[in-house]
């Protein structure tokens, strides 16, 4: 199982070191991935879990002020990124054809990307998930290779559920990922949007489920301990 951490816009430099204390601490067989603010990024390097950032530069070096670049996180050892997370889908108006190019600088740089795909409350209402996410996925993937598509991995992660306490039903979560595997069969496929220690032993019943990207729950470690333990038993 993955379980990927994304710290969102938190934890100052004291806070992200105290932090890391705490979760250096945790003992589990899933595959961390920790995916903190970019200035934090440097300060996780020792630690034991694999990095990724939350987001990548749809450009290379270069006179680009405020972008951090593919070339860049790689020299810091980040192995993934978050690509098209819903929150910079809305509030960095990311495009398309944008989220696209960045998935191309990751995997030039050897940085496996995390595609975010999801639709909203409205969508859903509408009847327009498969439309939605088909369309998110057939724009990120554009002149991928094969071996490419093979490796990307894909967060499905429902709006409406992303910080609210609600999660869809497992026969929707496992609708959607069957529709995602029509167009990616071989990717590994995470859920995120409001996991945690309490509705893991209900989201663990989907045997399609190849881990969680968790924003909420990865800012506390007693409870993240406890996320971990009754999904590995
Ligand atoms: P949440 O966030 O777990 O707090 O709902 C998930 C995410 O946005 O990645």
């Amino acid at each position: 199982m993955i379980v990927a951490l994304n710290n969102k816009c938190n934890l100052t430099h004291e806070e992200f070191t105290e932090y890391l204390t705490q979760l250096n601490k945790i003992d589990c067989q899933s595959k961390l991935i920790l995916i903190p603010s970019f200035c934090n990024i440097s300060l996780a390097n020792n630690c034991k879990f694999a990095l990724a950032s939350q987001n990548i530069s749809s450009r290379n070096n270069g006179a680009y002020t405020g972008e951090v670049s593919a070339q860049q996180l790689k020299s810091f050892h980040v192995k993934y990124t978050l690509v098209g997370h819903s929150e910079r889908r809305e509030y960095q108006k990311e495009t398309l054809t944008e989220l696209n190019e960045k998935v191309k600088r990751a995997f030039e740089n050897s940085i496996t990307p995390i595609l975010c795909v999801g639709e909203t409350k409205e969508e859903r209402e509408n009847n327009q998930v498969k439309e939605v996410i088909e369309k998110e996925i057939t724009s990120a993937i554009k002149d991928l290779t094969e071996e490419e598509k093979q490796q990307l991995i894909i967060a499905y992660e429902p709006i409406w559920s992303i910080g609210t306490g609600v999660i869809p039903t497992i026969e929707e979560i496992e609708e959607v990922f069957n529709m995602i595997k029509t167009q990616l069969p071989t990717s590994k496929i995470l859920y995120g949007g409001s996991a945690n220690e309490k509705n893991i032993s209900i989201l663990k019943e989907s045997k399609l489920i190849d881990g969680y990207l968790l924003g909420g729950l990865s800012l506390k470690p007693k409870e993240l301990k406890e996320f971990l333990t009754i999904l590995e038993n």
